[in-house]
């Protein structure tokens, strides 16, 4: 008797098709027909695994099991990702790199971060003041666009602003589309490439001089396990991993608008300027609304577990939606409830909107905290330090389109800041 068990199988040549269809919930209306949080199916032309919920989520983040190198389709690596970048990286020399990110994380480093963000939600909503209507998706990306630049120490132009703004959404935007919209991520991506390449080039031969802790000059000075630098490529490609995700908070501001709007009850408690209820707040506005789908890896080596086998080089999917949104560990799930994060145990593996797991060891995202200060500063301006309306728009979301972004882009009128 075999001592594997065959995990539940989707009967089809290819499925890609449904998962593009089905987006943020492929995965999980798998899960829930098989009643199992695994199954077995086939995508790009192979056989694939898909797994979802906390158990699943602590075997993905065994590197023992799990490497990621050739693990993104190229899609992605055209667009979103970059060619050599800490995503495709494994073992010493991804803990390496993954030093470099983490090392620019400190509370110093952060507390600059918040400075330069609210400075500029004040110009922002200082111009918003004079504008007939503010598309607030357009106009965070520009924010979190001039908030990155600085913070990273990477010079840019007033002229240039807007299309370094476009070009790093479109890396993003493009990745899970097809036709125009994705090669217009592939031409944003080679020009910024290009662009910053060109700078630290610069910054090599001393023709600019940066401050010793900006980002710029650590990425570009930066030596790899064997003491070298980093060719220009890939110093452009990791600078580009901290501006490109922090234009993508842009996504998030608006579903903090949404929510500040759709739950006024909330909106009410978040006046008393509660710092712990506002961490609440952002974390389920993190848990509730879509933002990635799943994460890919790849099988290391042949293992069995929980009597499934799974085999060498195997494509699987970690649903990263689907866990939370995970009726066994979220009570109400489908219900935008704050509260819920007073008893939250603080488990790296069942609330895991940005990955799971560990920051060093693993492929956890390194900017959680980034993410979580930046959106803490324009919650406080969307709650308590402006007024505006809301005028009557669709602000529906897709589950299918991914990334998702309310349909209206959320359009406010009569800003003004209050006193
Ligand atoms: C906008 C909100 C963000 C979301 C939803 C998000 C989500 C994610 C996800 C799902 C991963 C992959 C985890 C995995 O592969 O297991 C990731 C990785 C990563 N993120 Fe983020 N992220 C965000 C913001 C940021 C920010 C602001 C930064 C930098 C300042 C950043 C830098 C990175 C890096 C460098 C990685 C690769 C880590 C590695 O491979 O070890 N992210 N992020």
């Amino acid at each position: 008797m075999s001592d594997t068990n065959q995990m539940p199988r989707e009967e089809g040549i290819d499925h890609s098709l449904s998962l593009i269809r089905e987006g943020y919930m492929y995965i999980s209306n798998r899960r829930h027909s098989f009643n199992s949080d695994i199954f077995e199916t086939r995508l790009l032309g192979k056989k694939a695994i898909c797994m979802g919920g906390k158990e699943a989520a602590e075997v993905f983040y065994d590197t023992e099991k799990f490497k990621r190198k050739d693990a993104a389709p190229n899609r992605a690596i055209q667009t979103l990702f970059g060619k050599n970048g800490v995503q495709a990286l494994d073992e010493q020399a991804h803990k390496h790199r993954k030093e470099m990110f983490m090392s620019i994380m400190s509370p110093d480093q952060l507390e600059k971060l918040t400075d330069i963000t609210k400075k500029q939600w004040e110009a922002a909503v200082e111009k918003w003041g004079q504008m007939d209507k503010v598309i607030l998706y357009k106009e965070a990306q520009e924010i979190m666009c001039r908030t990155a630049c600085q913070w990273a120490g990477v010079p840019v132009q007033e002229d240039e602003v807007k299309k370094l703004t476009k070009d790093l959404a479109a890396m993003f935007e493009s990745a899970a589309v097809v036709g125009p919209a994705h090669w217009l991520g592939r031409n944003a991506r080679n020009h910024v490439e290009k662009w910053i390449g060109e700078l630290i080039d610069r910054v090599r031969d001393g023709k600019v001089n940066l401050p010793e802790d900006t980002i710029l000059h650590r990425f570009a000075w930066h030596r790899d396990l064997e003491g070298n630098f980093l060719n220009t490529e890939t110093v452009a490609v990791e600078v580009i991993n901290i501006l490109r995700p922090i234009v993508a908070i842009a996504i998030y501001i608006n579903f903090i608008a949404l929510a500040v709007h759709h739950y006024p009850k909330e909106r009410e408690k978040l006046k008393s300027g509660d710092e712990k209820y506002a961490q609440m707040f952002l974390q389920e506005v993190r848990r509730f609304y879509p933002f990635f789908p799943f994460v890919a890896a790849l099988v290391k080596k042949d293992f069995t577990w929980n009597g499934y086998k799974f085999e060498e080089d195997t494509l699987t999917l970690l649903d990263l939606y689907g866990t939370n949104h995970d009726p066994e560990i979220w009570e109400n799930h489908d219900m935008f409830s704050p509260d819920r994060f007073a008893k939250w145990e603080g488990s790296p593996f069942d609330f895991i909107p940005q990955g799971g797991g560990d920051y060093f060891m693993g492929h956890r995202c390194a900017g959680e905290w980034v993410t979580m200060e930046v959106m803490k500063v324009s919650l406080d301006y969307l709650a308590n330090r402006m007024d505006y309306e809301i005028p009557d728009q669709d602000l529906s979301f897709s589950m299918f389109s991914m990334p998702s972004i309310p349909r209206s882009k959320v359009v406010l009128k009569n800003v003004k800041r209050r006193i």
